[in-house]
């Protein structure tokens, strides 16, 4: 028999009562809306007995803050016991300065716009691109013309090229080098030949001592009448201090000649001497030709006979040979005479240029040195964070210079090689190359907060 399928038959077959029977996932779904609140609850008031706020921060603090994680009110400036979501700047000031970008500025932005806070134990200073491009997108600069280029969004996207290598741009240092000549292999060395001179023979960071094995251990004793102060170009005094002390090691020191030169060229003046004369200004390097001849005259007084070629009387017939007999001062004024032809032509000329006859005495003025100090004052370099590397992958074009007029720093394009986005590069972000407070403009703060564990007597 056919069975007959009603709807009503069809009904009687569904449990009206269903709902009021338990299952597992009936009692899971209660567990999950009463049962887990409760326990979070009692979790936060675990936590709010034992007096740790943490419960309620939306993130671990940065690396510099992992102190105050439980310090909620060092920052959230708690008013009428209600707590502020928003940092207070002012709690931030009250720990350590953050002092301004530019007075130029319009504006400055909030602190947490670039130091974000409970991301993590995370670098803070990591601040984004767009914290910088904000403004550098579209730079606009109060009180005048910008000096810089308006429109960078990071390295890759509208960074201009180094201003230190742009074209027409030249190394206003005044002492004569050639790099070409001097990094081949040289004939003459002063130990022997075949010579093969590194970059790091001549130069070096300035908290490293010097390599000397071109250098003279006399020439690096004496005192000098110049200032190092006057070799070196002025320093742009409109930039951005970095917050630290200098390691010493970001910058290569101007090259010394008692250091780096003085081994192969010799600053001799007279077959008689076999040293050679101070390495000064040319009022000390007289002072000295006058001493020395004068010197050498008194101990070998027969050099002031010079035997003369006999005349001859107007037949031809030779007369009788006379000795000229010099006297003294005027034997010491040639000697002088033919030394410092020597020197102010041919030898100091070969690395100074030299302005004939304007200073005391009728001698020449050396042209001022003018070596700069820091090429890129808008920027930090470390020339020890990047020590793997080899001299000529950055600065490739001093193997081929022969000017010292040449400028032979790398240029954006070999920074990009390996600061770039992504894992595998180096970090390529505006803070890693740029300082953006100006801290030459640093208030000291008077700190005030003391840490519970020290209030309450440390426990
Ligand atoms: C060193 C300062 C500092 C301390 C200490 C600190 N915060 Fe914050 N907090 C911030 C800053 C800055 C922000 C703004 C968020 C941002 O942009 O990074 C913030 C934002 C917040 C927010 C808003 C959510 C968000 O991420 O924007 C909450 C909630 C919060 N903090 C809770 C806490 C709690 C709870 C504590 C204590 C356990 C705490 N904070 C301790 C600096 C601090
Ligand atoms: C209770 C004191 C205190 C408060 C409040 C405070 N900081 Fe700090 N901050 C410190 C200490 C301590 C350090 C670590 C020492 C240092 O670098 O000066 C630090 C370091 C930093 C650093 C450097 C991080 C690094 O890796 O070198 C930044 C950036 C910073 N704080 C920003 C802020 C900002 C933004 C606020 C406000 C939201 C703030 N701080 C609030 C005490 C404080
Ligand atoms: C536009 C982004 C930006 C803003 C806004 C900003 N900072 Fe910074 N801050 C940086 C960068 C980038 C650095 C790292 C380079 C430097 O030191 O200038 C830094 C470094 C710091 C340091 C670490 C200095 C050290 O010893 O290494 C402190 C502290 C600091 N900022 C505090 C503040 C405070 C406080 C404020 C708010 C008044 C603030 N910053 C606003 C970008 C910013
Ligand atoms: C509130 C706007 C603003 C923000 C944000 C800002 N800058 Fe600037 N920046 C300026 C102004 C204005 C100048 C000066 C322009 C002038 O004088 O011609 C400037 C100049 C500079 C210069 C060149 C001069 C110098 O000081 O060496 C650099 C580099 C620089 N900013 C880097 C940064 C970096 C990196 C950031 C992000 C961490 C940043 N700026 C964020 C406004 C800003
Ligand atoms: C015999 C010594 C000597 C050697 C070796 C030498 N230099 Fe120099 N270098 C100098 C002198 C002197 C100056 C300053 C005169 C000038 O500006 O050219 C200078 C200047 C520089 C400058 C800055 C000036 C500019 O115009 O860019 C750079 C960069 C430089 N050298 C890189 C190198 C590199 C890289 C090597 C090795 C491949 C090297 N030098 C080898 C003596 C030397
Ligand atoms: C290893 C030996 C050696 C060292 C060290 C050395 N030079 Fe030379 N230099 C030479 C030789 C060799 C020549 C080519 C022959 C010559 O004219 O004396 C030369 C030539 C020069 C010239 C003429 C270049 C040209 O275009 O004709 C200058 C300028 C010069 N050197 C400067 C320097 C300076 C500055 C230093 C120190 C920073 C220095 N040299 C260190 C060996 C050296
Ligand atoms: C081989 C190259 C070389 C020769 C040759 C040379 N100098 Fe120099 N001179 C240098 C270098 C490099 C410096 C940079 C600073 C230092 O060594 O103290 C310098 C610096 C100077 C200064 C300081 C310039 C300033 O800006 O204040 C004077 C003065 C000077 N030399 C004089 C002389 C005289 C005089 C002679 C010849 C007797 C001479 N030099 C020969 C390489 C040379
Ligand atoms: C890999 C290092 C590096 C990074 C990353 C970098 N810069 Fe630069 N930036 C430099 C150097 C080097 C200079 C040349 C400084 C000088 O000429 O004194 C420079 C120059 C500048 C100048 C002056 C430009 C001019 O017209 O002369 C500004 C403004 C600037 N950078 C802003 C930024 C901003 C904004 C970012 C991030 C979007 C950034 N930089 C990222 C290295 C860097
Ligand atoms: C990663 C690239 C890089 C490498 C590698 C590098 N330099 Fe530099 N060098 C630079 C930059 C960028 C500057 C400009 C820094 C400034 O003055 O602002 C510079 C500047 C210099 C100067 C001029 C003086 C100064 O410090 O400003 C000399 C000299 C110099 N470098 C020599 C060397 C020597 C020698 C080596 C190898 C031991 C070397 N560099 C390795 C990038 C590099
Ligand atoms: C061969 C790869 C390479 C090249 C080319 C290079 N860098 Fe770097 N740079 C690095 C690495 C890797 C680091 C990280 C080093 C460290 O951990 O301090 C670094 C770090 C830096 C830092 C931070 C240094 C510190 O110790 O605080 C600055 C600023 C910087 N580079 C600027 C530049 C500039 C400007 C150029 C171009 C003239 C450049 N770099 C070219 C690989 C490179």
């Amino acid at each position: 028999m056919a069975r007959t399928r009603t709807t009503k038959k069809l009904a009687q077959r569904i449990d009206l009562n269903y709902f009021k029977r338990t299952t597992a996932l009936k009692r899971a779904k209660f567990f999950l809306s009463v049962g887990v609140p409760a326990l979070a609850l009692v979790w936060i008031g675990w936590h709010g007995l034992a007096k740790d706020p943490r419960v309620y921060s939306s993130g671990r603090m940065s690396e510099a803050h992992a102190v105050l994680e439980a310090e909620c009110a060092a920052c959230h400036v708690q008013t009428a016991g209600a707590f502020s979501a928003a940092a207070s700047e002012t709690a931030c000031l009250s720990c350590h300065d953050g002092p301004m970008h530019h007075a130029s500025s319009k504006s400055s932005p909030a602190c947490a716009t670039c130091h974000q806070e409970h991301r993590g134990r995370v670098n803070m200073i990591a601040a984004r691109n767009q914290s910088c491009s904000e403004c550098h997108g579209d730079l606009r600069a109060s009180g005048g013309a910008g000096r810089f280029e308006k429109h960078i969004y990071s390295l890759q996207e509208g960074h201009p090229e180094f201003a230190a290598v742009r074209a027409g741009v030249s190394d206003p240092g005044a002492i004569k080098m050639n790099h070409a000549i001097h990094l081949k292999m040289i004939r003459r060395g002063p130990n022997g030949p075949n010579v093969q001179l590194e970059c790091g023979n001549c130069h070096r960071p300035a908290g490293v001592d010097a390599d000397v094995t071109y250098g003279d251990a006399k020439y690096r004793a004496a005192a000098v009448s110049y200032k190092e102060s006057d070799e070196l170009l002025e320093e742009d005094t409109q930039t951005l201090r970095p917050p630290n002390a200098s390691s010493g090691r970001e910058l290569m020191t101007p090259v010394k000649f008692a250091n780096a030169c003085a081994g192969c060229h010799l600053l001799t003046f007279d077959e008689r001497f076999d040293e050679g004369v101070p390495h000064d200004k040319p009022e000390v390097v007289h002072a000295f030709l006058v001493k020395k001849f004068s010197e050498y005259i008194a101990a070998h007084p027969g050099e002031l006979q010079e035997a003369r070629e006999p005349e001859r009387d107007l037949t031809g017939k030779p007369l009788q040979p006379v000795a000229r007999v010099y006297r003294r001062d005027e034997w010491v004024s040639a000697r002088i005479r033919d030394a410092e032809e020597l020197l102010w032509r041919k030898t100091c000329k070969q690395c100074h240029a030299m302005a004939s006859a304007a200073g005391q005495n009728n001698l020449p003025v050396v042209a001022p040195a003018r070596t700069t100090i820091k090429w890129m004052p808008h920027a930090k370099f470390d020339h020890d964070g990047h020590r793997g590397f080899s001299c000529v992958s950055c600065h490739e074009k001093a193997l081929n210079s022969t000017q010292a007029s040449d400028v032979l720093l790398p240029g954006i394009a070999s920074c990009k090689g390996c600061h770039a986005p992504g894992p595998d590069h180096a970090e390529s972000r505006c803070f890693e190359c740029h300082t953006y407070h100006d801290w030459a403009k640093r208030k000291e703060v008077r700190p005030t907060f003391t840490l519970p564990a020290l209030r309450t007597g440390g426990q």
